[in-house]
């Protein structure tokens, strides 16, 4: 098991995910994973990551969640980038799984990776603390500090953002909605605000139709996920690892090392 977890981890820590087939047991292939990715993370509280959440995704009681059949890339929970509490929950991984001998739709999960993103950009840190400031993830007086969208990162660096109406939406509604609140083609707005900058995403993305028996790995702070099509309720078990006693100045190393990603990545 030793040596498995050790080549899955070189392809995690060269890509951000990792989608491995056939998995009979998923907990257990988590579990050495974790042993060997909290080794080798750059993340300075690696150490006290651990499972948070284990989950039917997508919940029965998130309707919009499941009738939208389109779900543009987000973090989930968010991209810490500002500290704003005194400790933070933060979520470093993400693994999505369906149990061998269950069904699967044709659903696809999508995959952004913010390797480079922003490499021909200038003032990236700074302006992605003004922003957060402004637009981070929250509702009505509360700003979590976080991006919830891989567009937000685009949406920073511009002088007059377009996306800040979006702010307090629920993922499912972002590009599924306008600034009326009236329904708009998700897929096409989300790819062409990416068209805007350079970005084709339609090549750029990675997408998996997840068959029973896969377990797909993702480092939460450097890949965005997103879907395409509409997920049955409960079809993915979800496995969220992360930790709840984030300092600031822990925060301060997740913006640094997503700015790094962003820009000097070669
Ligand atoms: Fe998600």
């Amino acid at each position: 098991m030793q040596l498995l977890s050790t080549s899955i981890a070189d392809e995690f820590f060269r890509e951000g995910f990792v989608l491995l087939r056939d998995v009979a047991n998923a907990d257990a292939v988590l579990s050495d994973f974790l042993v060997e990715w909290r080794s080798r993370s750059d993340l300075p509280f690696a150490r006290r990551v651990v499972l948070d959440n284990l989950a039917r995704i997508p919940h029965k009681s998130c309707q919009d969640a499941i009738e939208t059949d389109h779900m543009s890339l987000h973090f989930e929970m968010g991209l810490p980038l500002i500290p704003t509490e005194e400790v933070s929950r933060v979520h470093a991984l993400i693994c999505l799984h369906i149990p061998k001998g269950e069904n699967a739709s044709d659903v696809a999960t999508r995959l952004l990776q913010i390797d480079g993103l922003l490499m021909e950009q200038k003032d990236v840190e700074s302006n992605l603390v003004k922003y957060c400031k402004k637009n981070g993830a929250g509702w009505k007086d509360f700003n979590s500090g976080r991006l919830l969208c891989a567009a937000q990162l685009f949406d920073a660096m511009q002088e007059n953002c377009e996306l800040g109406y979006m702010r307090e939406d629920r993922i499912a509604q972002w590009f599924n909605k306008d600034a009326k609140r009236a329904s708009q083609k998700g897929a096409q707005k989300e790819m062409d605000f990416f068209a805007k900058f350079g970005i084709n995403l339609r090549a750029k993305e990675k997408s998996f139709v997840l068959k029973p028996g896969d377990l797909l790995i993702i480092d939460n702070l450097r890949v965005a996920h997103g879907r395409k099509g509409r997920r049955p309720a409960e079809e993915l078990v979800q496995y969220l690892y992360g930790a709840r006693d984030i300092s600031k100045v822990e925060i301060d190393s997740v913006r640094e090392r997503t700015v790094h990603f962003l820009t000097d990545f070669l």
